[in-house]
């Protein structure tokens, strides 16, 4: 036993840190305008079926991999294969989330201005906000310390407990904007583009971007799940954990869309607007409320707590990483990876129109991405990276270490797994990595 690495002080405090990570800006401001561009309701089925099909079982298999290996993705693979190049494939993991935090830090740091801008009474125009390049560096800038301060000290205490708090108020308020945004007169259009499906809107490219999602939602595929159930003591029921993970996560993104997309149709927006969704229909919709700016900019804090629990497990992925396998000091080497992703998310920040080059910065082709530097690096690690990686993961623990020995790792402490072992065998053997690739061929256009 390592017990100076930490342990979840309970099964709650577990699946509580694991649902603040899956729960956060993917779920209250990529979900929505990710189904938006997809086609609405038709992709939100394939969406629901990828999480329960793909992602509920490969999830537990990394939770398998890090619960019993009791490290780091870069570690737990080498645990179990030592010196092979597989473990490269844990260190993908730990420049993913560098990746996904650089650009993540950037959209966290502008729901940090809206808190401010709410208040005040006059959101303004987002276009001007984000093109203004003093502005969104120190919001960046703030965000990414904040985490790092909490990283520093130890997750644990503060995080779990502020999430008890802040999660179900969140909630709460989730319940009562969709209340209003339904009620608005010609949100039923709305509804209709969410609820009812239209299968002839589906094609490969919308099961990639349905995989991307689940995978990018649930935090999976970069090595995340690995280093949190590594925390995890040997007598808790990851398989029931997991189901309650998925479906908080689930939970807060149909929600999300049930405020969206009423709201959206019954201003007359566009469904298809991209990144900008949340923050121009949002403030819209609270500035034509009594006590509009107060609960707007309550919405904001929260949207800012949920990013912040998910900020906080990116940045612990390199920083366990390098804590357990280069022997660095947790409170040391904490500020130095802050710093990179902070010089890794200004490209981002400046992106969308201060800066002209990485405003248009277009390496990865039309088609998969914009063309500006955020929505780039969105792609690579949001979408790719998480999908490659979740590929080369799970024949790792379904063939290398082996699908059976995963399998009664999970199996320990769980009281249903056991009905569904030779099941989530075969899934993890074959359905999981068999469907990631031909999603990913499709990525490179062998089926257009
Ligand atoms: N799941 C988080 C969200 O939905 C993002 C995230 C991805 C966090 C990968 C950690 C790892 O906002």
């Amino acid at each position: 036993m390592q017990s100076h690495r930490g342990e979840w002080s309970s099964k709650i405090g577990f699946i509580l840190a694991a649902s603040g990570s899956a729960i956060g800006l993917g779920n209250i401001w990529r979900y929505p305008y990710i189904v938006g561009k997809n086609g609405g309701a038709a992709f939100v089925i394939i969406y629901l079926l990828i999480v329960v099909i793909i992602g509920l079982p490969y999830m537990l298999g990394e939770l398998a991999l890090g619960r019993s290996s009791q490290k780091n993705p870069v570690g737990a693979i080498g645990a179990i294969k030592p010196g092979s190049w597989w473990k490269g494939v844990g260190y993908l993991g730990v420049l993913t989330g560098l990746g996904i935090l650089s650009f993540y830090g950037v959209i966290a740091g502008w729901t940090v201005g809206y808190v401010f801008k709410m208040f005040s009474g006059a959101p303004g125009n987002f276009a001007a906000f984000i093109s203004e390049p003093v502005q969104v560096t120190l919001l960046l800038a703030f965000f990414i310390f904040i985490t790092a301060a909490i990283v520093h000290g130890g997750v644990s205490g503060g995080i779990e407990r502020w999430s008890k708090i802040l999660m179900p108020i969140m909630f709460v308020l989730m319940v009562i904007l969709i209340i209003y945004a339904v009620s608005l007169p010609g949100s039923g259009a709305g509804l209709r583009f969410y609820l009812m499906p239209d299968f002839s809107k589906i094609d490969g490219n919308v099961i990639l971007a349905a995989l991307g999602q689940a995978f990018f939602s649930l935090s999976l595929g970069m090595g995340l799940m690995i280093t949190y159930g590594s925390y995890v003591t040997k007598s808790d029921d990851l398989f029931s954990s997991a189901g309650y993970i998925v479906f908080f996560d689930s939970l807060i993104a149909i929600m999300s869309g049930l405020i969206i997309f009423p709201a959206l149709f019954a201003s007359g927006q566009d469904p298809e607007a991209g990144a900008k969704l949340v923050f121009v229909v949002f403030p819209e919709l609270f500035m034509n409320m009594p006590f509009g700016a107060i609960i707007g900019g309550i919405f904001f804090i929260l949207l800012s707590v949920a990013a912040l629990t998910s900020t906080i497990s990116l940045l612990e992925v390199p920083v366990a990483f390098l804590v357990d396998e280069k022997k660095f000091h947790r409170k040391q080497i904490v500020w130095v990876v802050a710093g990179i992703a902070f010089l890794l998310g200004l490209p981002s920040a400046l992106s969308q129109g201060a800066n002209e080059f990485f405003s248009n910065f277009g390496l990865i082709p039309e088609r998969l991405a914009d063309p500006d530097f955020l929505s780039q690096m969105s792609f690579v690690f949001g979408d790719f990276s998480l999908a490659f990686g979740a590929l080369l993961l799970s024949i790792f623990i379904g063939w290398v270490w082996g699908a059976k020995a995963a399998a009664a790792e999970i199996a320990q402490g769980s009281r249903f797994f056991g009905k569904v072992f030779n099941i989530w065998v075969i899934m993890m053997r074959y359905v999981i990595p068999l469907s990631i690739f031909i999603i990913l061929l499709n990525l490179f256009g062998l089926f257009n």
